[in-house]
């Protein structure tokens, strides 16, 4: 079978189309063929030799979606269509590939109204996005603020709040086309960084209130700006780095409200927290009431370029390679 596999963790050139054999069936492992895998700063940062943990050569697509060929059972028979994430692409071979072998309790069944490239990018994201906000206590009626609409965490949560009843589910983008684009999908608690500090546009849209959560994908500047926009009692939950690992903080912005701040990692989490967060998710999915984003598709052949498109162009929506 094909494979897009990181021979080396040292960058694009890195990254070879190779041929290799197709996965055994063993038990509990269901073997699907991979339709569309979606592209992640994950596969960014293990091929630039950044991630605790991987080891070359590696097949890189920590989730993807395809369709049951064997060892399903009656949950997933074969010719169902499923999507999964799981430590794929980071500890074993990933889903840039035409066969994998997927552990059976990674698996979900996609809805009949989500097709295969959209699916492809809905495990990472949304799981993340649900499980932050279960961690931060969200409720209805609360106020969230999540970074970046056109980024996949920033938009999934935005989308996962807003549809689960938050009060303001706002997030921001350091682009004014994005937020013109943003405005034009619907988005409309969207700062514009390029024209307003992020606090001050919480503080704006919230009249004076605050962010009560802060679900964080990006890091550096933005996560100090963030902090400074936490209600009382408020909470930030940090889970990326797009723009830096490291910042500065105002350590007050912490004091005064009485706020905190913990992180969040998916490879952690216990089974039941990713169970419950897919009933959420394709409850949702299927009532039309959050609808994944996708900006451009790639060939497999093209994983180079279109992790590139993803990290440098930053587009409005996922990147997701066709197998
Ligand atoms: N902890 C976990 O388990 C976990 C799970 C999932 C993801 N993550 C991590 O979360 C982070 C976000 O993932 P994602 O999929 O949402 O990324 P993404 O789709 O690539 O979006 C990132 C967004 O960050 C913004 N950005 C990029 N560079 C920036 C900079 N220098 N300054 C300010 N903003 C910048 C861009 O938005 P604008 O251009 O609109 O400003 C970009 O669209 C990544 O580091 C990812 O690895 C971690």
């Amino acid at each position: 079978m094909r494979a897009m596999r990181a021979e080396t963790f040292s960058g694009y050139q890195g990254l070879k189309l190779i041929e290799l054999p197709k996965p055994a069936v063993t038990k509990g492992k269901v073997l699907v063929r991979i339709t569309a895998a979606g592209v992640t700063p994950l596969d960014h940062t293990i091929l630039s030799g950044q991630f605790h943990g991987s080891k070359p050569p590696l097949v890189l697509g920590n989730e993807g979606a395809g369709v049951v060929e064997e060892g399903g059972g009656t949950d997933f028979p074969v010719g169902s269509r499923v999507m999964f994430f799981g430590t794929y692409g980071a500890f074993e071979d990933g889903t840039d590939s035409e066969w994998v072998a997927v552990r059976k309790e990674d698996l979900c069944l996609i809805p009949d109204n989500v097709d295969d490239v959209s699916a492809a990018g809905i495990p990472v994201a949304y799981l993340t996005a649900q499980v932050a906000l279960t961690l931060a206590g969200f409720r209805a009626g609360k106020t969230v603020l999540a970074p970046a609409i056109g980024g996949s965490i920033g938009n999934a949560v935005t989308q996962l709040a807003r549809a689960l009843g938050a009060k303001h589910a706002m997030s921001s983008t350091t682009n004014h086309a994005k937020a013109e684009q943003a405005k034009a999908l619907g988005f409309n608690e969207v700062i514009d960084t390029s024209l307003e500090k992020l606090a001050d546009g919480v503080r704006r849209i919230t009249s004076g209130y605050g962010a009560d959560i802060v679900i964080d994908g990006i890091g550096g500047e933005v996560l100090s700006e963030a902090l400074g926009a936490l209600a009382l009692e408020g909470s930030l939950i940090t889970l990326g780095y797009s723009a830096s690992r490291k910042t500065t903080i105002d350590v007050t912005n912490l004091i005064v409200p009485q706020a905190s701040i913990r992180g969040l990692n998916m490879f952690a989490q216990p089974k039941a927290a990713i169970t419950d967060a897919w009933k959420v998710i394709v409850s949702l999915l299927k009532a039309g009431a959050i609808k994944p984003i996708v900006a451009k598709t790639f060939p497999l052949a093209e994983a180079a370029g279109a992790l590139r498109y993803l990290i440098e162009g930053r587009p409005f929506g996922r990147v997701v390679l066709t197998i």
